[in-house]
């Protein structure tokens, strides 16, 4: 079993570390930073980050979401001082209310946001689902950049719903699981909102 599948095959941050750690020396993706928009993860200071980020404004239309994970390194333990960097469609499926401030700000509308994980790797964003595109070409989906200290930016699998429609046996098995598989099942939290869970382990980099 190759190291994707290993990631595939467990969900829980316990046995994902254990997975981890045994795990051979991990390939490198030739691609992995080719990415378009990953500038955004350094349009805000890290230093001011928190690991809890809001979102959403008050009175933004849409079901309230949270999505929480806990981020891992290579060796297996909690991945500190991380940026992720998250931003999504609103209701409606459009990155809409962007502000003139950067080309990213502006073609990835209001909905984005900044945190940066402690010592034990954890993050939060406070938000609302997402839906697809209006041409229904995608499912409703949540991207993340991952920004690790002294690296470079990257991608990862896109944080998407296993219940729409839309996330079929054919975009199941395109997908790269990169940063591990973005496919999440929603539950809710004590409060009432949505909860996506979606660890994150961290990707190689070229030596
Ligand atoms: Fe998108």
């Amino acid at each position: 079993m190759d190291r994707r599948n290993l990631i595939a095959a467990f969900t829980g941050t316990a046995a994902l570390a254990a997975c981890r750690a045994s795990a051979l020396a991990p390939d490198v993706r030739a691609d992995l930073y080719d990415c378009e928009g990953c500038e955004g993860a350094r349009e805000r200071p890290a230093a001011a980050m928190a690991a809890t980020a809001r979102i959403d404004r008050p009175g933004e239309p849409g079901e309230r979401l949270d999505v929480t994970g806990r981020v891992l390194g290579l060796d297996g333990k909690p991945g500190r001082g991380v940026v992720l960097y998250a931003y999504h469609t609103n209701a409606e499926g459009l990155y809409a209310g962007g502000t003139p401030e950067t080309e990213w700000s502006r073609r990835h509308g209001r909905l984005r946001g900044w945190v940066k994980t402690g010592p034990d790797g954890v993050y939060r964003f406070e938000t609302i689902k997402p839906a697809p595109y209006p041409d229904r070409s995608l499912p409703a989906h949540i991207h993340l950049t991952v920004l690790e200290p002294g690296r470079r930016a990257y991608w990862i699998d896109d944080i998407v719903f296993d219940d729409d429609p839309l996330v079929d046996a054919k975009y199941r098995a395109a997908r790269e699981n990169r940063g591990g598989t973005g496919i999440v099942r929603l539950g809710r939290t004590a409060a009432g909102r949505l909860l996506a869970t979606r660890h994150i382990l961290l990707e190689p980099h070229p030596a």
